[in-house]
């Protein structure tokens, strides 16, 4: 068995260091990685993105994260994305990694994500230029990720971004807001491959629980709905929800 901690939408920024980090510390007791879900930051500064290696840094497992919305809004992702690599965090953008744990190939493919709607209800590549900017990003960001979840070759395979790929774990965030919190483009994508776990934040008013239309497990690990440090998950088991462990 493989357990995975998971979270997102931690937020961190000067202020926020130090409250992660007693939880954190007893990871290694607890999982074999950890994945991050985006929403690192608050404004995505080359600042906050030293508080956040800080926080999340050192912790005695791997940790792999995706950036979120928050991560790009002060247009220094690529520089965000390099104080974490230089703190030994694995930032995953429409790629791949593999991480040996015990003899088991844990494989995990994220991707930021954008929105959309879903199936019904969703944004399409028609008229103006502007929307089909839009909805191009989403089906370009979507495709990539579907590849990189398709390259791996492992014993388990995690799809981690920070948009929803279903709409079930938006439940509880109101119905307008929903075409911009994920897409089915996601979804599709974590349907073509074999993936064991779909890990998302986001939707900080959403639900844990969902499900692709192809079977595969979704959870919403924005901190605001699992109301801890981090969930664990497990992989290569029955089940994939671990039984609650106060963090
Ligand atoms: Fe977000």
């Amino acid at each position: 068995m493989i357990r995975i901690a998971a979270v997102g939408d931690v937020h961190v920024d000067k202020d926020v260091v130090g409250r992660y980090r007693p939880a954190l510390e007893q990871l290694p007791d607890r999982a074999d990685a950890l994945l991050v879900a985006g929403d690192l930051t608050r404004h995505g500064t080359v600042d906050e993105a030293k508080c956040f290696a800080t926080e999340f840094g050192g912790l005695g497992v791997p940790v792999v994260v995706v950036l979120g919305n928050h991560d790009h809004q002060s247009d220094q992702e690529q520089q965000v994305t390099e104080v974490l690599t230089d703190s030994g965090i694995t930032v995953l953008e429409c790629s791949a990694t593999v991480l040996e744990i015990r003899g088991h190939r844990l494989g995990i493919a994220g991707a930021k994500g954008f929105g959309g709607g879903f199936a019904g209800a969703c944004a399409s590549n028609f008229g103006e230029r502007e929307m089909k900017q839009f909805v191009g990003t989403t089906e370009e960001i979507s495709a990539r990720l579907g590849e990189a979840l398709r390259s791996v070759r492992c014993d388990a395979l995690v799809a981690l971004t920070h948009y929803s790929p279903v709409p079930d774990t938006l439940v509880g965030e109101p119905l307008e807001i929903y075409a911009f919190l994920g897409c089915y483009q996601l979804g599709n994508a974590v349907d073509s491959a074999p993936t064991a776990l779909a890990l998302h934040g986001h939707a900080h008013h959403g639900s844990e629980r969902g499900r692709t239309p192809g079977g595969v497990p979704v959870r919403n690990v924005a901190h605001p709905v699992i109301k801890q440090a981090y969930n664990v998950y497990q992989l290569l088991s029955e089940s994939v929800d671990a039984p609650l462990v106060p963090a």
